[in-house]
């Protein structure tokens, strides 16, 4: 793994400083970060990524220097930011952080519009990432990042991924922290009506380690009336059926049926590229007369998955494939945040932008 000196990290902390952006790793993905009190800054991320400015983005914080748990005051840092900081938000933070998981509060009134897509609550979350925390330590502030990835596309888990994101923005200072370990975004728990925990976006961090761990049970967004609002609203950019897409065609099959995801591609002759399960013995069985699989194996542990998921992705959609094809995940909860990256990414590819038009 790539490590900074302190000077590179100081020049980071006066980029953020002069309002200026700065790309970080972080346990997750990437993310291209702004200083939180610097609406001109957090405008430049929005710009850069070409996304709406409704979409609201997610604060950063510096985990406290202490890592003795019981000692460490996470309520100073989180006040500032938040309207309350109820009993459950103390024990799920205590719980989780600095980790993969993004807390939606309430937002305190000084929190910018800028930030929270016009909003009244605001996401927090404390990355675990050595890097992020010196950064985010020196900064002394909180610090917006959403993924450092053009809107609707692979979120990068390299600083290689990010500088090919962002090819035209020369200036761009990238800290380089070596590949990401978590592989796919926090998990997104919505605490800002006060009752329930929600899921927002699934990620590693899952329900049921959830209420193992704090005793919290977290419902699904559909299990709750939402009122109208709301749900107006584009809370979770991530929620946008088309998403997380690479540009050649990419399609789920089910176990055994790899012609059936082709029949919706009869022109495709050649060129097929066929993630299959390391724990799986090949396809050859599977023969079909005019078209050519190539397999690629894929990690059947869940967790090594997740960690590769955008990086094989990513490399499969430079490969020139016409099409790639991926098994659908098996069932249970370990499984939902791939699945869910995976199946927005499957409807937001190919080389059209209509899928992402529809949205
Ligand atoms: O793992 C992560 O969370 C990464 C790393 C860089 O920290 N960040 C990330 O940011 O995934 P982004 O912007 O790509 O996704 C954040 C999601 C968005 O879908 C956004 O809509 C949602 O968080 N979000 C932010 N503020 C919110 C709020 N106040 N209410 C509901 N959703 C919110
Ligand atoms: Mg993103």
């Amino acid at each position: 793994m790539s490590t900074h000196s302190s000077v590179v990290i100081d020049e980071a902390v006066q980029t953020l400083r002069d309002g200026g952006l700065v790309a970080f790793p972080t346990e997750t993905v990437y993310g291209l970060g702004a200083d939180a009190k610097n609406p001109e800054a957090i405008q430049k991320i929005f710009t850069a990524k070409g996304r709406p400015s409704s979409h609201p983005v997610i604060v950063h914080l510096a985990a406290p220097e202490k890592f003795d748990q019981a000692v460490i005051d996470w309520t100073s840092l989180v006040s500032p930011w938040v309207r309350d900081l109820s009993e459950d938000a103390l024990k799920l933070i205590n719980a989780f952080w600095p980790g993969p998981l993004t807390l939606v509060f309430k937002k305190d009134k000084s929190v910018l519009n800028e930030l929270t897509g016009g909003q009244d609550t605001v996401a927090i979350r404390a990355p675990a990432h050595p890097l992020a925390q010196e950064l985010l330590r020196k900064f002394k502030g909180g610090v917006v990042a959403p993924s450092a990835n053009r809107f609707g596309k692979i979120s990068p888990t390299s600083a290689a991924d990010v500088r090919s994101e962002f090819e035209g923005m020369l200036g761009l200072m990238i800290l380089d922290g070596g590949d990401c370990e978590v592989g796919i975004e926090s998990t997104i728990l919505d605490l800002s009506s006060g009752d329930h925990a929600v899921l927002l976006r699934p990620g590693i961090i899952t329900p049921s380690e959830i209420f193992t761990k704090t005793g919290i049970k977290v419902y699904q967004s559909g299990d709750i009336d939402q009122n109208k609002d709301a749900a107006a609203l584009p809370r979770v950019s991530g929620s946008l059926r088309a998403h997380y897409a690479p540009t050649t065609p990419l399609r789920m099959y089910s176990a055994g049926r790899v012609l059936d995801a082709l029949s919706e591609f009869p022109d495709i002759k050649s060129r097929v590229a066929v993630a299959v399960w390391d724990s799986d013995s090949s396809l050859s069985h599977e023969g079909h007369p005019s078209v050519h699989f190539e397999e690629v194996l894929i990690p059947s542990d869940c967790g090594t998955f997740a960690s590769r998921l955008y990086r094989s992705l990513r490399d499969l959609d430079q490969q020139g494939w016409d099409l790639i094809l991926f098994p659908e995940p098996p069932p249970g909860e370990e499984w939902d945040g791939v699945r869910d990256r995976l199946q927005r990414a499957c409807f937001g590819s190919g080389p059209s932008s209509i899928n992402h038009d529809n949205n």
